[in-house]
């Protein structure tokens, strides 16, 4: 059965967003969706590919756990993969949960053990012979990122086990559980950061994050981190050990000195374990630290070994997630901000109200229809609600406490920065735009874009400053950035002589950013971060990018048809051109001059890569295999051309490689691969 067009379309769409938002989440530490909003994504394409089985893709990321790794520890690779959990999102999705696992075990009795689920992050950590030898990240399930240096620093965690001495200490143990940042300290540690003038952290678990990716151990030292168990990875372990249950297991943890949550039990019915998820629910904020839910698992472990698992979660637990939390508080106003792309958004203005453990003054509504669809007005109390994370939304007017003399609002007629220009909504669309190119608000939005994280980097050049040089007319794109010096800052207010220098200093570093970040900044629709991978894997210079066909743009890993075209015209206009100009002028890098284009001998295949190879990184060994035009997805499948086995291979992979005929290639036969494109002789 072919799948309609519109199907394959959606499918498409739901992949690349998703992608884009567990970049940011796991990359960035800075999500811009909530989890609620992440979780219905992810839903609807689960259900579209169960629906069209052909559109299944191993790369698809409802295969993949979390984010790619980050590179900036070194990589670790999980012997036993640390797999996510299967969420319901009410009770009724608790009970059908329930009802398979009862008819996977024949009807027969289940013990369910229900805990917390803390709202932190997964570590896996190791212990030999009684000794914490490593502690990883969960990265995308398979690979991790070695963080030894930071877990050491948090207190609850012991360097070694309590029964240290004695015989019965396991030789591995692999201990799995949750880093979190307590309420108390994610609160102190925000309260030095306003002090210090630094922004503030949004939630703990993304300060906890960030205080696990520091560089200098003693920077998470200072973060107040702590620790709960909740599982055994792999393990080599005597006769003291008993993980027949999970509640043996949980005891003989607490035993060796490991930190077990207090609110864990055990049930013998689902309507025991509905009323645990109900009561944590009502009381979440009893608690010092922050959950999003709670975690049911079966408690005998053979019974969990027939069970099994999915492709993405075991099927002997599920996270019951807490429904998103609401407050009212008074809508002052609605006001309009314009983006780089002239793009208008309306925006609530609220009396700030502390919800979902943040406080909140603004909250976008998104577009016209959605403001009359809420049919929400200045002076109104509104409800606001907040999904664990990140962004607040109105959700709708208390149509009992509105003013007797409210009127509805309406969408305004003009652009709101200086020249007032007229703003448009073209027939069908929902946006409305100011489609003035000189609009001042614009100009200096492009400018904040080009200098954010994710593009060139630039430390200082936030939204305050910069609209501080739009208005002093210093600067009208961003490449007058590069001319600007150290006298012209000190006559804005807030600049001191250190203060201006370090921003030169930042702006005059961003010149030799890599290619990818440069393509980013020029903001070109649709272009995002794997798209500037791979054009910059495939041209090395901006320049050869400008040269390049559509055609050639669109066979690009990572860029399709609609981004190529966007390419195209971008740099198809004069004004583009002219910003190009000016940024070569300034001595901005435009690439590595030499392209190295390795010829493309695994143009279109599928090789997998597991354990690790001598002389490569796992990093490495996958950009060596795409330098070479083929993908190197994260799962074996029968389209999958050759598996490449280091040490320490995952067993998963090459059980499956073996049960689908695929050949597995040792270091010299990976050698072979990446210099003639073929299999190696007798492989
Ligand atoms: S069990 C195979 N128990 O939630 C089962 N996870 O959404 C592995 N989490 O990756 C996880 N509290 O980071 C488990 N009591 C708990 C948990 C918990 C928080 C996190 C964990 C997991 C994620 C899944």
């Amino acid at each position: 059965m072919a799948v309609p067009t519109g199907i394959t379309t959606r499918i498409d769409a739901l992949r690349e967003q998703l992608s884009q938002h567990i970049y940011r989440y796991h990359q960035l530490d800075d999500p811009t969706v909530s989890d609620v909003e992440y979780d219905e994504l992810m839903r609807e394409l689960v259900a579209l590919e169960q629906q069209y089985p052909e559109t299944a893709s191993d790369e698809s990321p409802s295969r993949r756990v979390g984010g790619p790794v980050s590179a900036t520890f070194s990589p670790i690779i999980h012997r036993v993969p640390m797999t996510s959990l299967d969420n319901a999102m009410n009770a009724d999705e608790l009970e059908a949960w329930g009802e398979r696992v009862a008819r996977g075990l024949n009807g027969e009795h289940v013990q369910f053990v229900c805990e917390l689920k803390i709202d932190g992050l997964a570590m896996n950590l190791r212990y030999e012979n009684g000794l914490l030898v490593q502690a990883a990240t969960r990265g995308d399930g398979r690979v991790g990122e070695d963080v030894t240096a930071n877990v050491l620093t948090i207190g609850s965690i012991p360097h070694r086990l309590a029964d240290f001495a004695s015989a019965s200490i396991p030789q591995v143990l692999e201990v799995r559980g949750e880093i979190y940042m307590p309420l108390a300290s994610f609160q102190a540690m925000n309260e030095r950061a306003l002090a210090a003038g630094d922004k503030p952290f949004v939630n703990p678990r993304n300060s906890a994050a960030g205080s696990l990716r520091q560089k200098d151990p003693a920077v998470t030292a200072s973060r107040e981190l702590s620790f709960w168990s909740y599982q055994v990875g792999e393990s080599v372990v005597g006769p003291g050990a008993d993980f027949s249950s999970h509640h043996s297991t949980l005891q003989f943890l607490q035993h060796l000195g490991l930190p077990v949550n207090p609110n864990i039990k055990s049930f013998g019915s689902l309507a025991e374990v509905a009323d645990f998820c109900m009561y944590w629910q009502a009381h979440r904020h009893d608690l010092a630290y922050e959950i999003d839910g709670c975690v049911v698992k079966v408690d005998d472990l053979a019974q969990r070994e027939r069970l099994g698992f999915t492709s993405r979660a075991p099927r002997w637990a599920i996270a019951y997630k807490f429904p998103p939390e609401e407050r009212t508080t008074l809508l002052r106003d609605i006001m309009v901000s314009v983006g780089r792309t002239g793009r208008t958004t309306p925006f609530a203005v609220l009396e700030p109200v502390f919800v979902g453990g943040s406080t909140v003054g603004m909250a976008t509504l998104h577009n016209e229809d959605q403001v009359r669809l809420k049919d929400v007005r200045p002076g109104d109390t509104v409800i606001v609600r907040k999904a664990g994370d990140v962004i607040p939304e109105v959700v709708g007017p208390v149509l009992s406490l509105r003013p007797a003399n409210s009127k509805p609002w309406s969408f305004p007629t003009r652009c709101p920065c200086p020249v007032g220009s007229e703003l448009v909504r073209p027939e069908g669309e929902a946006n409305t735009r100011c489609v003035e190119p000189t609009c001042p608000f614009q100009r200096a939005q492009r400018i904040i874009y080009f200098a954010s994280r994710g593009a060139m980097d630039i430390e200082g050049l936030g939204e305050r400053t910069v609209f501080q040089l739009t208005e002093a007319g210093l600067v009208s794109d961003a490449a007058d950035i590069y001319t600007l010096t150290v006298e012209q800052l000190l006559t804005l207010e807030g600049f001191a002589r250190i203060s201006a220098e370090n921003l030169i200093a930042a702006i005059q570093a961003s010149k030799s950013r890599p290619l990818q970040k440069l393509l980013t900044a020029l903001g070109i629709t649709h272009l995002g971060p794997s798209a500037g991978e791979g054009l910059s894997r495939a041209f090395g210079t901006l320049d050869a990018i400008m040269l390049a066909s559509e055609a050639d743009l669109a066979t690009t890993d990572g860029v399709g048809a609609v981004i190529a075209s966007s390419i195209a015209r971008w740099f198809s206009q004069p004004q583009n051109r002219e910003f190009i100009d000016k940024l070569r002028a300034a001595d901005v890098q435009f690439g590595n001059v030499v392209v190295s284009r390795q010829a493309q001998v695994l143009a279109g295949k599928a090789v997998v890569v597991t354990g690790t190879l001598a002389g490569f990184t796992r990093e490495q060994a996958e950009a060596a295999i795409k330098d070479r035009g083929a993908k190197s997805p994260g799962g074996v499948s029968a389209k999958t051309f050759a598996v490449v086995a280091g040490a320490e291979p995952g067993a998963s992979k090459l059980t499956k490689a073996i049960e689908l005929g695929v050949p597995v290639l040792d270091d010299a036969g990976f050698a072979y691969l990446l210099e003639t494109g073929e299999l190696p002789p007798q492989q």
